[in-house]
């Protein structure tokens, strides 16, 4: 059940998971300029799919989400926000949708469905340190709960038939690596991603990326052929080959560095800087006003325009006037603002 993972040439980049950003619109407009070898959803409640699936129409589940017209899309999925974090496209894969929640039933549910909304794998999160989901004793909060999480992992698996991965991180508050990545090792799971710090750390210290080659070596020391991923804190691909040269990873996940370039997964050296692909302001220009339109055609009147305009520093930033713009474009009132403003 190792599915496409076994099939990433190594060492592979992965788009991390970051909820309210990286949906299907952003997913695809990242794609566009530099695909990352693995996409994931932004993390869903398991109790949430079951209960919007309970509650949807029936033809939910009759294709594959990404074969499905935009009029069925739209009506089936995007009024519903469980189901707005699964819709993904045939250009995001291999995609992978990440969930999380506390009783193995649950898990076992929503697994079923995403095998039939036909995505590559299900990676679990035990690694969000948000105070909501911990108050509830999930996430980060079942690192070291080593019966509970067994328990999920073999409900995902037999719910799913489809490769499971999980992303954690190295402790709640103590780190405990050797005992939690060392436990893990033994579940058969496709790839862990490690984002370097503990929960209680948040992102306030940089990542331990020396626990993250520990975890390399308990795997590599062991019978496992689970793949290590190794996240926290990179901001470009030479930076992440670095973190592969050093620690022995498989693969680097990247999250707030596509934030401040979305092509940063496209290896093609620029033209003149022989660096990595870095957008000029037209193109950041061009970017955002697609962004809009895919945006505006995907979710229509389901997500509101505040949502939209969190996406506008991705884009304007780093050349000269951007700062003034960006207000500009900030006090917007409409999309139909923006979209004059952009001209
Ligand atoms: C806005 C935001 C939302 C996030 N949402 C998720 C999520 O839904 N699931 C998850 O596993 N991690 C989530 N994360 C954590 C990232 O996936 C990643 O582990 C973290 O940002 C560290 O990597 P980086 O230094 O490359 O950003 C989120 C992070 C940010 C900044």
């Amino acid at each position: 059940m190792t599915g496409f993972w076994k099939s990433l040439s190594r060492p592979f980049w992965a788009m991390a998971p970051m909820e309210d950003v990286t949906d299907t619109v952003f997913r695809r407009i990242v794609a566009s300029v530099g695909k990352p070898d693995v996409c994931f959803t932004e993390f869903t409640n398991v109790d949430a799919i079951v209960y919007a699936v309970r509650n949807a129409q029936k033809s939910v589940l009759e294709l594959p989400v990404s074969l499905r017209s935009p009029g069925s899309l739209r009506a089936d999925f995007a009024s519903i926000p469980a189901l707005q974090r699964l819709y993904f496209s045939e250009s995001e894969r291999p995609i992978v949708a990440q969930i999380w929640g506390t009783d193995p039933q649950k898990f076992y549910e929503a697994s079923k469905i995403i095998k039939k909304l036909g995505f590559d794998g299900i990676d679990i999160n035990f690694g969000c340190p948000v105070r909501d989901v911990v108050k509830i004793g999930a996430c980060s909060a079942m690192i070291g709960k080593n019966s509970q999480v067994a328990e999920i992992i073999a409900a995902v698996k037999e719910g799913s038939k489809l490769p499971v991965s999980i992303k954690t991180r190295i402790g709640f508050k103590a780190i405990v690596t050797e005992e939690w990545i060392g436990f893990l090792l033994g579940q058969g799971l496709a790839a862990i991603t490690v984002h370097g710090r503990t929960a209680v750390e948040l992102s306030s210290v940089p990542a331990h990326w020396e626990e993250i080659g520990k975890a390399v070596s308990l795997r590599d020391q062991s019978e496992s052929e689970t793949l290590i991923v190794g996240n926290g804190d990179v901001k470009s691909l030479e930076e992440a080959r670095e973190k592969v040269r050093e620690y022995g990873v498989d693969g680097v996940m990247i999250g707030r560095g596509v934030l401040e370039n979305p092509a940063i997964f496209n290896s093609k050296p620029a033209c003149r800087s022989g660096r990595f692909l870095i957008l000029n302001r037209t193109q950041k220009l061009k970017l955002l006003n697609q962004h809009l339109k895919l945006w505006e055609e995907t979710w229509g009147e389901h997500k509101n325009f505040a949502a939209f305009k969190k996406y506008v520093k991705v884009y304007v930033r780093d050349f000269e006037g951007a700062g003034e713009l960006r207000a500009r474009l900030m006090n917007a009132a409409s999309y139909s603002d923006l979209r004059q403003i952009l001209g």
